[in-house]
């Protein structure tokens, strides 16, 4: 083949490697959470998506929530010989043993949208994700933005327990209303990052706090919590967005939606696209040697009623939530 044919061949096929090799020749193993969230969907859709993109062979598995499963597909990643794996850990703890074993085969491991405890930092290649310290932080700031100097008591959801992104989101928050005496984290519990939970979770809370009237406000670590909790607000006869102001994190289409109907005030986007820089990321890797980052960092945005939430939904109603 000639030189421009060639050339002419990776711009159909992909990245051609300095080495000669293409994408395309590269097996790529992601062991995923589950479908707990619209956010983790859309995650698992775009990964597809960019695979496809780049020509990469992608195998995905679901963990159905459980780290055991996810530590079974990395075993059984590395016995398929794939050339990297992919890893959103579900909880912080607990990979020391399987990262090991993949670093022994030389299978370099890329962190997808939550962090694991500084132990394994040596065993992993990268991680993408975002800044979930940074996140809650946004998240408190916009809340004592919007009370001033009145007393706010908070109701908090938070995401799985033992998840980085919990962990990060709970006291990105807490800094984030901090020096602000007037407003209080009056009950805080999981909602494991479910609508059906964060629904059932914000019931108890409503109950608890004199049928809702003692809540100024509702911060959940997910808008899908979110998104459960204005059903129960409805449900209970109040008004979210008006009596019980709402913050959350993700940006997903339902949130907008109900930001557009005056049900929901504010929320932090997590973008879907961890696996295309870490797609490129592997590639470098394999093809030149290109050490990445320890952390590959995606960007956070605020997003409030004033950002025409309707036109987002629009726009992100169709990709894959
Ligand atoms: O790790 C990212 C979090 O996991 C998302 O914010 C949440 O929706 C998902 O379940």
């Amino acid at each position: 083949m000639t030189f421009r044919a060639l050339l002419l061949a990776s711009a159909f096929t992909g990245a051609l490697f300095a080495t000669g090799a293409r994408a395309g020749d590269l097996t790529i193993g992601f062991s995923q959470i589950g479908s707990e969230s619209g956010w983790r969907a859309a995650e698992t859709t775009v990964s597809k998506a960019e695979a496809k993109k780049r020509n990469i062979t992608f195998k995905i598995a679901d963990a159905q929530q459980k780290q055991e499963n996810q530590i079974k597909a990395i075993r059984s990643f590395i016995a398929q010989g794939v050339d990297a794996i992919f890893l959103a850990p579900v909880v912080a703890t607990g990979w020391d043993a399987v990262l090991k074993e993949a670093k022994e085969a030389n299978i370099p491991v890329v962190l997808l949208d939550r962090d694991i405890d500084p132990s394994g930092k040596d065993l992993y290649l990268t991680a993408v994700t975002s800044d979930s310290v940074h996140e809650g932080k946004v998240a408190g700031e916009w809340l004592a933005s919007q009370v001033g100097a009145k007393a706010c008591n908070v109701v908090e959801l938070q995401g799985t327990v033992g998840a980085s992104v919990a962990t990060n989101r709970k006291k990105g928050f807490e800094d984030g209303i901090a020096g602000h005496s007037n407003i209080k984290i009056v009950r805080s519990q999981t909602g494991d990052f479910t609508r059906a939970k964060g629904k059932e979770v914000m019931e108890s809370f409503i109950k608890a706090e004199g049928g809702g009237k003692n809540i100024c406000a509702v911060y959940a670590h997910n808008d899908d919590m979110m998104v459960g909790a204005i059903q129960a607000m409805k449900e209970a006869g109040l008004k979210p967005g008006k009596d019980i102001l709402t913050v959350s994190i993700d940006s997903v289409p339902d949130i907008f939606k109900a930001m557009a109907a005056g049900e929901a005030n504010a929320t932090v986007e997590l973008t879907p696209n961890m696996a295309g820089p870490a797609f490129d990321a592997v590639i470098a890797y394999k093809s030149k040697g290109t050490v990445p980052p320890k952390w590959i960092q995606t960007e956070s945005k605020l997003y409030t009623q004033a950002d025409d939430p309707m036109k987002i939904y629009e726009s992100k109603k169709d990709l894959g939530y």
